[in-house]
C-alpha cells in the first residue's frame, strides 16, 4: 500500500516568526503567504513488510538526520501504533536554504500519510496537522493567497484569493546554497527569549495582516509591496536584535535588495521578501517578470535565478 502527494512551498508576505506554544508548535502571530506553482516536493509513503524500521530517502539518498521529525509527523497522522513505512521524497529546488522546503515536505507528507491511513480528513484538519510539524507547512495546504489565523486555542488556515485571480510572479535569487546556520525552530526561540523587539513585533502583527488583507482584496500592488517589505525587515530586525544575533543575509542578499530598489525607482512593480536564509524573493506582476529576472541574474554573486507563478495547495497524486 502506498500514497503519493505533491505540495508546493509558500512564501510569506506577512511573516510567521516566534512561537507561543513550542510543544504544540503554535505560532505567536498570524501570517499571509503565496503558494508557488513550479517548485514542489513529492512524497511517497508506503508500507513494506520487509522493513524493520521507518526509512527516509530524500532525492535518492537515505537521510537519518531528518527521520525523527518525519516520524513525529507520521505519528500524529497515522497514530502511535503503526507499521514501519518507507518515505521517499523528491524536491526540485535546494533544501534547507530558506526556500521553505520544510513547508512543501510536511504538507505533502501529511496528505500522503492521511491517504495511506484512509482517513480522508478535511483540508483544515490536514493543515493543522502539517502545522504541528512546521508552522509554515499549514499554509501549503491551500493555493493562491493564504492566511493563517492565530486563534486562541489553535490556528485556522484559508485561501484569501485564488492564484488565477491575481497571477503575481515570484523570482527567487539564489545567493548561496547549503543548510542555514541556525534552524528556524531554534532561532525563533532565541528571538522570543532575547530580542528586545520581539514583543513589539507580536503586538504590531495584526495591523500588518489587516493592511495585506486589504491590499490583496483590492489587488493593490503598491500597498502590498509597502507592507510586505516593512514586515520582512521588521522580522529580520527582531533576529538582528537577538542574543546571539542571527543574520541570515550575505553581501549578495544586500546587492539583490539594491537591484530591486533600482527597479522600483524606474517604476517597475516589484518588491522583495527574505526568509530564514540568504535568498531574495522578488514578487512582481507578470508584465515585469522578464525585467526582474534579467536584473537579478545580472546582479554580481547571484548563483541562480528561479521563477514561479502562484499555484494550488497540496494534493494527492495517487494511491495503490
Ligand atoms: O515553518 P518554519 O518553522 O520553517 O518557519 C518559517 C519561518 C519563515 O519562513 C521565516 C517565515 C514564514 O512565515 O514562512
Amino acid at each position: 500500500m502506498r500514497a503519493i502527494a505533491r505540495a508546493q512551498p509558500n512564501i510569506a508576505l506577512i511573516k510567521y516568526w516566534g512561537k507561543r506554544d513550542a510543544g504544540r508548535n503554535l505560532p505567536a502571530v498570524g501570517s499571509i503567504s503565496v503558494t508557488l506553482a513550479e517548485l514542489y516536493t513529492t512524497m511517497c509513503v508506503e508500507y513494506d513488510d520487509t522493513l524493520l524500521d521507518d526509512e527516509l530517502i530524500i532525492n535518492g539518498q537515505a537521510d537519518g538526520g531528518m527521520l525523527p521529525r518525519i516520524q513525529r509527523c507520521l505519528g500524529t497522522v497515522l497514530g502511535a501504533r503503526r507499521r514501519p513505512v518507507r518515505v521517499t521524497s523528491q524536491c526540485n529546488f535546494p533544501i534547507a536554504a530558506g526556500l521553505a522546503s520544510s513547508a512543501s515536505a510536511f504538507a505533502a507528507l501529511t496528505v500522503a500519510a492521511d491517504a495511506l491511513a484512509e482517513r480522508k480528513r478535511s483540508t483544515d484538519e490536514l493543515a493543522s496537522l502539517a502545522g504541528r510539524a512546521s508552522g509554515s507547512a499549514a499554509r501549503s495546504l491551500y493555493g493562491g493567497f493564504v492566511e493563517l489565523e492565530n486563534r486562541p486555542r489553535d490556528v485556522s488556515v484559508s485561501s484569501l484569493r485564488a492564484a488565477a485571480d491575481w497571477p503575481l510572479q515570484v523570482v527567487v535569487a539564489i545567493t548561496a546554497t547549503g543548510p542555514k546556520p541556525v534552524g528556524s525552530t531554534e532561532a525563533m526561540e532565541i528571538s522570543r527569549k532575547t530580542s528586545p523587539f520581539f514583543e513589539r513585533w507580536v503586538e504590531q502583527q495584526p495591523q500588518d495582516l489587516a493592511a495585506a488583507r486589504e491590499a490583496i482584496a483590492g489587488r493593490d500592488f503598491s500597498a502590498l509591496a509597502t507592507v510586505a517589505e516593512h514586515n520582512c525587515l521588521k522580522m529580520h530586525s527582531v533576529m538582528w536584535g537577538s542574543r546571539p544575533p542571527m543574520i541570515y543575509w550575505n553581501s549578495v542578499t544586500l546587492a539583490c535588495m539594491q537591484t530591486i530598489r533600482n527597479l522600483q525607482e524606474d517604476g517597475v512593480p516589484v518588491f522583495f521578501t527574505i526568509d530564514a536564509g540568504p535568498q531574495v524573493k522578488a514578487v512582481c506582476t507578470p508584465e515585469a517578470v522578464s525585467q526582474v529576472h534579467v536584473a537579478l541574474a545580472e546582479t554580481t554573486g547571484v548563483e541562480a535565478v528561479m521563477l514561479s507563478g502562484l499555484g494550488e495547495g497540496a494534493a494527492l497524486e495517487s494511491t495503490a
